[in-house]
C-alpha cells in the first residue's frame, strides 16, 4: 500500500477506535434508548455507520452485495427517519459490532485495490470516498454524544476526561476584530477532502465589519438574562419570539435554576454555570436575540469564514485559523474533554483577524440560510447536502469540542433548524462598521 493508502487506513482505524471508546460505557438498555424522537438509539448509529461504509467502500467500489440486504432500508437515514428508529428490527449489539468488523475487512481490501491517484476515477481520486466515510463516522460520534447528553443525568459516564487549559491569566482580548471591506477566496479547492457544499472556491466581496474575538460566554448570557432578555419581544425575531413563547424557554438547554443562580448539567455532572465558558445549547433564535441585545447581530457565514480562514498577508485562505499544524494546544476539538474550554484559552489558535476559538468548543450559529455556493454540483450524492438547501436551515461553523479534528476546518459547513438546541452550539457577535466613521 502506498503513502496515501496508509494515511487512509490509519484514518479509518483511528475513527473506529474512537467510536468503540465512546460506546464502551453503554449498557444494553442505553444502546436501545433514544431520549427524544429527534435522536436515534445509539445502537442504530452503530449499524448505520457499518451500512454507510459498506455502501460506499464495498458495494460501490467492488460491486459486492450487502451482508444484510434487507436491513439497508432500516439503516438508511431517509427511509427510516430518526423518530421511527426506536423498537424497530435492527442488529443486536454483538451482531452490529461483527457487521462493523466484517465491512471494515472488505473496505480495506477495496482500499488496497483502489486507484487513489489524482487522475483516477472521481470517487477514489486522492482518496475522496475513504475520507468521506471516515468523516461520516466522526460526524455520527458527535451525534451520539448529543444523544447521550440528552439522556437523564448519569445515563452516560464518559470513559476518560482530558484536562482543559484554564482561562488565560491576563486580560482577555475583549475588543472586537475589525475587518475592512474587501474580498477573499471562500470555500474549498480541489486539494484535500472537502464536501460538495464547501465547493467551489470562489471570490466573495464583503463590507467592513466588527466581529468579537471571543464567542459569547455564559457570563455574557447571564447578563442578557438578568436584563430580561428572555422577556423582551423587541429583542427577538417574530419567529423566534413565537418559538420562545410556545416552548417556554428562559435559559439554555441543560440549565437548571438553583435559588438565584443557575446550574448546568453535562453528562453525569451538574455544576454551577461557569461564566468563563462559551455559552452552548442555545437555539439560533436565542443567539439572534442575544446578539441584538448586545447591540450587534450574528455574523454572516461569509464574515465568519473571512475572519476564521483568510490570511491577508499571504493573500490565501487557510484550512485552520492558525495556518498550519495540529489542533492539539490550539483548539478544543477531539471529544475527550467532554465539554468546552474557557473562552480565549487557546491564544496559539488565533486567526490572522485576531479571532480566537474559531474551531472547537462550540459550533457557531451564523445569520446565513444553508444554500449551495455559485456553481455548486452535488457529489457524490444529493442527500448529503443539496436536499437541505433552501429548507430554512441556518449554517453553523467551526466545530465543537465533540468534533474530531479531521472533520473541522475553516470551510466546513454544518446546518440545522433554527430551533435546535441539543447540538453543541453557541455563537459570537458581529457588528456593522461604517468605514467612513471613526472606529
Ligand atoms: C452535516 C451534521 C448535518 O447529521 O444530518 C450524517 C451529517 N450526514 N450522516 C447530519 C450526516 C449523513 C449531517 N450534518
Ligand atoms: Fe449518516
Amino acid at each position: 500500500m502506498n503513502d496515501s493508502g496508509q494515511r487512509l487506513r490509519h484514518r479509518l482505524e483511528a475513527v473506529r477506535e474512537r467510536t468503540l471508546l465512546l460506546y464502551e460505557p453503554l449498557d444494553d438498555a442505553t444502546l436501545r434508548r433514544a431520549p427524544e424522537p429527534i435522536m436515534s438509539p445509539p445502537l442504530w448509529d452503530l449499524g448505520h455507520i457499518a451500512a454507510y461504509e459498506e455502501l460506499w467502500l464495498v458495494r460501490r467500489l467492488t460491486g459486492k452485495r450487502s451482508l444484510y440486504p434487507d436491513l439497508q432500508a432500516v439503516y438508511d437515514a431517509f427511509e427510516t427517519p430518526r423518530a421511527t428508529r426506536t423498537g424497530i428490527r435492527m442488529l443486536e449489539p454483538d451482531a452490529a459490532r461483527a457487521y462493523l468488523d466484517e465491512v471494515r475487512l472488505r473496505a480495506l481490501d477495496a482500499l488496497d485495490a483502489a486507484d487513489l491517484g489524482e487522475d483516477g476515477p472521481p470517487l477514489t481520486r486522492a482518496g475522496f470516498v475513504f475520507d468521506m466515510v471516515a468523516q461520516h463516522e466522526a460526524q455520527h460520534t458527535e451525534t451520539v454524544l448529543q444523544t447521550l447528553q440528552m439522556l437523564p443525568a448519569g445515563s452516560y459516564r464518559p470513559p476518560v476526561r482530558r484536562r482543559l487549559p484554564d482561562a488565560p491569566a491576563g486580560a482577555l482580548p475583549n475588543g472586537p476584530a475589525l475587518v475592512p471591506s474587501g474580498s477573499f477566496e471562500m470555500g474549498a479547492d480541489g486539494q484535500g477532502f472537502a464536501y460538495d457544499c464547501e465547493r467551489p472556491r470562489h471570490q466573495r466581496a464583503h463590507g467592513a465589519f466588527l466581529i468579537d474575538r471571543l464567542p459569547a460566554t455564559n457570563g455574557r448570557h447571564l447578563e442578557f438574562m438578568a436584563d430580561d432578555g428572555y422577556r423582551r419581544p423587541e429583542l427577538w425575531s417574530a419567529e423566534g419570539w413565537a418559538w420562545r413563547q410556545r416552548e417556554g424557554v428562559d435559559a439554555p438547554l441543560y440549565w437548571e435554576r438553583d435559588g438565584a443562580g443557575w446550574l448546568e448539567r453535562r453528562f453525569e455532572r451538574t455544576e454551577p454555570v461557569d461564566p468563563a465558558l462559551p455559552v452552548s445549547h442555545v437555539s439560533w433564535y436565542e443567539a439572534d436575540a442575544h446578539a441584538r441585545w448586545a447591540g450587534g447581530r450574528l455574523p454572516s457565514e461569509v464574515e465568519w469564514e473571512r475572519a476564521a480562514g483568510w490570511d491577508p498577508a499571504l493573500g490565501a485562505p487557510q484550512g485552520v485559523p492558525w495556518g498550519d499544524g495540529a489542533a492539539a494546544g490550539r483548539a478544543n476539538l477531539d471529544q475527550l474533554a467532554f465539554g468546552p474550554a474557557p473562552a480565549g484559552a487557546y491564544p496559539e489558535g488565533a486567526a490572522p483577524s485576531g479571532c480566537l476559538g474559531m474551531l472547537g468548543d462550540v459550533w457557531e450559529w451564523t445569520a446565513t440560510c444553508f444554500r449551495g455556493y455559485p456553481g455548486f454540483r452535488a457529489f457524490p450524492y444529493r442527500e448529503y447536502a443539496e436536499v437541505f438547501f433552501g429548507g430554512g436551515y441556518r449554517v453553523l461553523r467551526g466545530g465543537s469540542w465533540a468534533t474530531q479534528p479531521h472533520a473541522a476546518s475553516t470551510t466546513f459547513r454544518n446546518w440545522d433548524h433554527p430551533y435546535r438546541r441539543q447540538i453543541f452550539a453557541g455563537f459570537r457577535v458581529a457588528r456593522d462598521l461604517d468605514e467612513g466613521a471613526d472606529a
